[in-house]
C-alpha cells in the first residue's frame, strides 16, 4: 500500500481487546471519520487508551479488525506493519519527551531515526513544527526547563513532526490550567484547518475540552460503545448514564469498591505520633 495524502477513516469492526484474559473492550464496531476531530470519552478504566493502543498497534486485537483507510492494520505485512505504525503521530499524557536530549532533538528523533534527511533539513522542520505549537525558542531547552503546558505543545511538535495522516492523542489538557488548556484546543483546531486531511482522535475528561473541538464523540461504558455521533446529539440524549457522565454526577456507591473506615483511635494515635516527632 502506498502513503498518500488520502483522508483516513479509522474503522473498527468485531473489536475486543483487553490485556491477558482480560476483556476490557467487547466487539466494538465503529467508525472514527477522516479529516476529523473525535473525541473518546468514558469513565476512568472504561477502556479508552486501551482502544488507542489498539489503534496505534501497540497491542493487537483478541478479535475483530482495526481498519486504517480501509486497510487490515494487524494483516498487514510487517515491513507496511511498520510503516504504517511510524505514520502516526502520538501525543502522550505527559508529551513523553526524553528528558536527556534538548526540545529540538527530541522533536528531530523520529526524523533521524526513519530518514536520510540532511541535517540543515531536520532543523529546517523541526523549527517549522515547534514554531506551528509557539515553542520555536525553545529549541536549546531541556523538557525540565519546560512548564508542563509547553511540554504538551511540544510533544505535539513531535507528534506532527512527520506530517501523519493520523493523529491521537492521550489527555490533551489534563493537568493544564484553563487557559493552558484552552491553548491547546485551539492549537488542535489550528492543526485541523492546516492539515484537512489528519484524522485526530483525542481521549479526553475534559467536557470543555471536548464542546470547544469534537466534530464527533464516542462514549464507552461497560466494555461498549454507548455513544457515537455529533455533541449535539450527545447533548440531547435521554439515556441515565450519559446523563450523569454530562452532568459530572457522582458515582453510585456500589461502583467505587470497597470502603474502609478509619478508627477514631487509630486517627488520635496517628496525630499524637506525628506531633511528638
Ligand atoms: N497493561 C495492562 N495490563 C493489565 N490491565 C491493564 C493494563 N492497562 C490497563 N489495564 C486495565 O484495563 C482497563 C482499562 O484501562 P485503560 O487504561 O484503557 O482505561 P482508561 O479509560 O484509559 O482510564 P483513564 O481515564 O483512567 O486513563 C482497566 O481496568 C485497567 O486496569
Ligand atoms: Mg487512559
Amino acid at each position: 500500500m502506498t502513503i498518500t495524502t488520502q483522508v483516513w477513516d479509522i474503522a473498527l469492526e468485531g473489536l475486543t481487546a483487553g490485556y491477558g484474559p482480560k476483556v476490557v473492550l467487547e466487539n466494538i464496531s465503529t467508525v472514527l471519520p477522516g479529516g476529523k476531530i473525535s473525541m473518546v470519552l468514558g469513565g476512568s478504566g472504561c477502556g479508552k487508551s486501551t482502544l488507542l493502543r489498539q489503534i496505534i498497534g501497540l497491542s493487537a486485537p483478541m478479535e475483530g479488525k482495526v481498519l486504517l483507510g480501509g486497510n487490515d492494520f494487524f494483516a498487514m505485512k510487517d515491513a507496511e506493519f511498520r510503516r504504517m505504525r511510524r505514520r502516526m503521530g502520538v501525543l502522550f499524557q505527559d508529551g513523553a519527551l526524553l528528558g536527556s536530549l534538548t526540545v529540538g532533538e527530541n522533536i528531530a528523533l523520529p526524523l533521524r531515526e526513519h530518514t536520510h534527511l540532511k541535517e540543515a533539513e531536520v532543523q529546517e522542520i523541526v523549527l517549522h513544527k515547534l514554531s506551528l505549537v509557539g515553542l520555536a525558542h525553545t529549541t536549546a531547552l531541556y523538557p525540565s526547563q519546560l512548564s508542563g503546558g509547553m511540554r504538551k505543545r511540544a510533544g505535539l511538535a513531535r507528534a506532527l513532526v512527520t506530517d501523519p495522516p493520523i493523529l491521537l492523542c492521550d489527555e490533551p489538557t489534563s493537568g493544564l490550567d484553563p487557559i493552558s488548556a484552552a491553548q491547546m484546543d485551539a492549537l488542535l483546531l489550528e492543526m485541523r484547518e492546516r492539515f484537512p486531511s489528519m484524522t485526530i482522535v483525542c481521549v479526553s475528561h475534559d467536557m470543555e475540552s471536548v464542546k470547544a473541538i469534537a466534530d464527533h464523540v464516542l462514549v464507552l461504558h461497560e466494555k461498549q460503545v454507548i455513544f457515537q455521533g455529533s455533541l449535539h446529539n450527545l447533548q440531547e440524549t435521554t439515556k441515565p448514564y450519559l446523563l450523569q457522565f454530562l452532568a459530572r454526577a457522582p458515582m453510585r456507591e456500589e461502583e467505587q469498591g470497597a470502603s474502609y473506615p478509619l478508627s477514631e483511635a487509630t486517627r488520635a494515635h496517628m496525630h499524637r505520633e506525628l506531633e511528638l516527632q
